[in-house]
């Protein structure tokens, strides 16, 4: 049966140029979302970014620009990124978009109007480059206890978003939902948060003279919103104007619902867990919307060792990578090399590893090994398998993995993918790979004199490989793209049924096959 998929990255600031870890929750969703689309569920993936605030408005100042203007700019450097990693996003939101702030304003009114927004007098400790308010318990030594900043004693009237009588109806939806907050050390972080610390209000004001780039309250013109409460709505705001009508359904969104809602994945680094999984659903709550099926907290990248910083001058450009290695071992780089969750280590060294390693010897040399073969010993096409002919049991053992669709590899990697372990996936699928390779190492069709047995060695590599290129397509889809065109599936992605295409034997014998290039040239030598 289809199934609505919604999923999303987190919208980045446009005051950064987009890094490995932009980069990194981008190409998640990308994943699940290509997986999803090739299941046939309907697909709806949101990435954009977030234009309002201080941290941008300083940005564009101090290159001289209005805001706007430099976030127009900024935008572009986002979208042509994402086309080089091979990212097919559904839609792209600007929080500046006239429908956004629309959204975002009506759901201000709807909130005040219900109650659930008040002004009041505040004095506080505030914090400029993270926008926010800190209470006198949790400033350290006059910084702030996130950024280590010193912050500002600001008194000044504002509004309050009504957070704090949330907190026991939240702690229950997390205690009931183990799925919701995920990886679980991270659900254990937000309930420890929850039950050690008053939960305050939400000060989602900035007064204009203060700070004018922002979305003004529809109820007071004197006061912008606080970005991360214009920010968060991203989430809702788009599936009422960019989501794609869905199949079979004839009405219409409206800004107080939506058929999209809610998102089954919230992607996310681990430092904007607060505002995801305690701000962003004490505001659902509010707004008596559902919560989303899962805020998934991802691991934070160091380079070589130390944490990236443009001061250090060690901040990884997503482009050298895919310049360097390709959009797809990058792609396959972050997914296989840590479990999405835990911390992870950046070096090129790592990289070429991988790429030699996994790429080049263990799938590159497998295609033209197989293909090679075809050529040499059946003129290039794809032959007859003979059932019978599995002498040694080899080919049973290759063909168990499709053998149910449960227990076998594409219901292994389903099982994976639904709790987000791409590392795990990936490694299954390389077990299946260095299966393949075994099987040849073993069956030795250099020396087989019989040729039905060679028939049947020759279908069960090439057949092997469209499955490979299927189960790896989500990750890497342009190698999968290259896999079948050699074996002269072009297009294949696109007049496939998922349920069929996973059942052994979808090859037709007698196929020409198309053999071409290294899919991965090894890279010989790396001085890093
Ligand atoms: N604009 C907010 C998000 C609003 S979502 C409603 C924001 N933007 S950001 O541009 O700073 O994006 C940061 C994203 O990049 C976060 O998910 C953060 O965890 C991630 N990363 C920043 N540095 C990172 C690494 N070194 N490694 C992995 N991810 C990292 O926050």
């Amino acid at each position: 049966m289809k199934k609505k998929f919604y999923i999303t990255t987190p919208i980045y600031y446009v005051n950064d140029i987009p890094h490995i870890g932009h980069a990194y929750t981008t190409v998640a969703a990308d994943i699940l979302a290509r997986y999803n689309r090739l299941k046939g569920n309907d697909v709806f993936f949101l990435t954009g970014t977030d234009e309002h605030g201080q941290k941008v408005e300083k940005a564009a100042s101090e290159k001289g620009m209005a805001p706007k203007e430099h976030a127009d700019s900024m935008v572009e450097n986002f979208k042509r990124i994402w086309k080089k990693l091979d990212i097919e996003y559904d839609a792209f939101i600007r929080t500046t978009d006239a429908e956004h702030k629309k959204t975002v304003q009506g759901v201000l009114q709807h909130l005040f109007e219900k109650g659930e927004i008040e002004k009041r007098l505040y004095s506080g400790w505030y914090c400029l480059p993270d926008e926010r308010f800190w209470t006198e318990k949790e400033v350290e030594d006059g910084k702030c206890p996130d950024c280590k900043r010193p912050v500002e004693q600001i008194s000044e009237e504002n509004y309050f978003f009504l957070m704090s009588k949330y907190k026991e109806r939240l702690t229950k939806h997390i205690e009931e939902n183990p799925h919701f907050i995920l990886p679980e050390t991270r659900r254990n972080e937000v309930l420890g948060f929850l039950k050690s610390n008053p939960l305050g209000d939400l000060c989602i004001s900035r007064p204009k003279q203060r700070l004018s780039w922002g979305i003004t309250l529809p109820f007071d013109d004197n006061f912008v919103t606080y970005v991360w409460f214009d920010a968060l709505l991203n989430y809702y705001s788009a599936t009422i104007y960019l989501a794609p009508r869905m199949a079979n359904n004839e009405s219409q969104s409206t800004a107080l619902s939506s058929d999209w809602w809610p998102a089954d994945h919230h992607l996310i680094g681990k430092d904007i867990l607060t505002t995801h999984a305690v701000y962003w659903s004490a505001m659902l709550m509010a707004l008596d919307f559902p919560l989303p099926e899962n805020i998934f907290a991802h691991g934070w990248w160091t380079i070589n060792g130390k944490k990236m910083s443009k001061s250090v001058g060690n901040v990884v450009d997503p482009r050298k990578i895919a310049d360097e290695f390709g959009a797809d071992p990058f792609r396959y780089f972050l997914f296989r090399e840590v479990p999405f969750g835990l911390d992870g280590d950046f070096s090129e060294q790592a990289m070429t590893q991988r790429y030699n390693t996994d790429l080049a010897n263990n799938l590159g040399n497998l295609l033209s090994r197989s293909l090679t073969m075809v050529e040499k010993y059946r003129d290039g096409s794809v032959p007859h398998p003979v059932e019978s002919k599995d002498r040694e049991g080899l080919e049973k053992r290759i063909k168990a993995w499709f053998a149910e669709p449960q227990s076998g590899l594409p219901g292994r990697i389903d099982a994976l993918l639904k709790n987000l372990e791409f590392h795990n996936a990936l490694a299954l699928l390389w077990s299946f790979i260095n299966d393949l390779n075994e099987y040849i190492q073993h069956a030795t069709p250099w020396k087989e004199t019989d040729q039905e047995t060679l028939s049947n060695l020759l279908y069960v590599l090439c057949e092997a490989l469209r499955l490979v290129a299927l189960m790896l397509y989500p990750f890497m889809p342009s190698t999968a793209e290259r896999i079948w065109e050699q074996l002269h599936l072009e297009e294949y992605i696109s007049r496939v049924e998922f349920d069929d295409a996973i059942k052994w034997g979808g090859l037709k014998p007698g196929t020409r096959i198309n053999k071409g290039p290294a899919l991965f040239p090894r890279i010989e030598k790396k001085n890093t």
